[in-house]
């Protein structure tokens, strides 16, 4: 018997403006009217778009959480955005760490400064961490998955309620080829045996995510050490990430 909350997050990436947003969460919400609350649901907007769906999905259960966060409070960082910026949207969460920032030159140092200033802040946190293929083929997968929550987990020890992980193999990452459930499963106890380095290992919430849809997702969440989903291209569309959450 499991004390983790499913997590089912929607990752829209570089989609949706404020207005399209609105309709988004029009339709989310009365496809899940009728949901019983046992998944917890997230969507994460662009920035430009924070305002518009927390207006829009308010009182209706599902959380809005940005994309990314800087690390500084305020101050000459061009382009970024701090964790009061987010607060004050009313979102209540952020992804940290994707690999897509990563391959924008997101380092491990900013990945954990930036996970720790968005707990400080009261935000939620979905780290992410996932291996190339080039490191899966080379056999490196648990030594890279080691190293990246190494740099990121020291000192939040205790914060499990507010910090979930997510695995994210980046060859699964909008190339529609799935992890199998075992070998997310495989990649996802291991995350979580590293995890229990800092954190209490049976209450830190681990999601899959890469080329989840509504066809595989409930094979995927069956598995004992997958908790949810971060889902993007399937998350666009409120009837796929409707069906993600059902099957949840
Ligand atoms: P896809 O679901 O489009 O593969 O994207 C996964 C992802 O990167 C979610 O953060």
């Amino acid at each position: 018997m499991t004390l983790r909350r499913p997590l089912v997050a929607g990752n829209w990436k570089m989609h949706k403006t404020g207005a399209e947003a609105r309709g988004y969460a029009r339709s989310l919400r009365e496809l899940l009217a009728d949901g019983d609350g046992r998944v917890q649901v997230a969507v994460c907007p662009p920035f430009t778009a924070l305002d518009a769906a927390v207006v829009a999905f308010a009182g209706s259960g599902v959380e809005v959480f940005a994309q990314a966060v800087h690390e500084a409070d305020a101050g000459a960082h061009t382009g970024e955005i701090a964790t009061g910026m987010i607060l004050g949207t009313g979102a209540t969460g952020t992804l940290v760490g994707h690999s897509e920032r990563r391959a924008a030159a997101e380092t491990d140092l900013q990945v954990a400064r930036r996970t720790r200033a968005a707990l400080d802040a009261g935000l939620s946190v979905i780290l992410c961490v996932g291996e190339s293929l080039d490191r899966r083929d080379a056999g490196e997968t648990e030594a890279w998955l080691t190293a990246q929550l190494r740099a990121a987990l020291p000192g939040l020890g205790g914060r499990e309620d507010a910090l979930s992980i997510a695995y994210e193999p980046i060859w699964a990452i909008g190339t529609g080829r799935t992890a199998t459930p075992e070998s997310a499963q495989a990649a996802i106890a291991h995350v979580r045996r590293v995890a229990g380095e800092q954190l209490d290992a049976e209450r830190v919430r681990v999601l899959y995510g890469g080329s989840v849809n509504a066809d595989n997702a409930a094979a995927l969440m069956a598995q004992p050490d997958i908790d949810g989903a971060l889902v993007g291209g399937a998350s666009l569309d409120p009837e796929s990430f409707a069906a993600i959450v059902r099957a949840a």
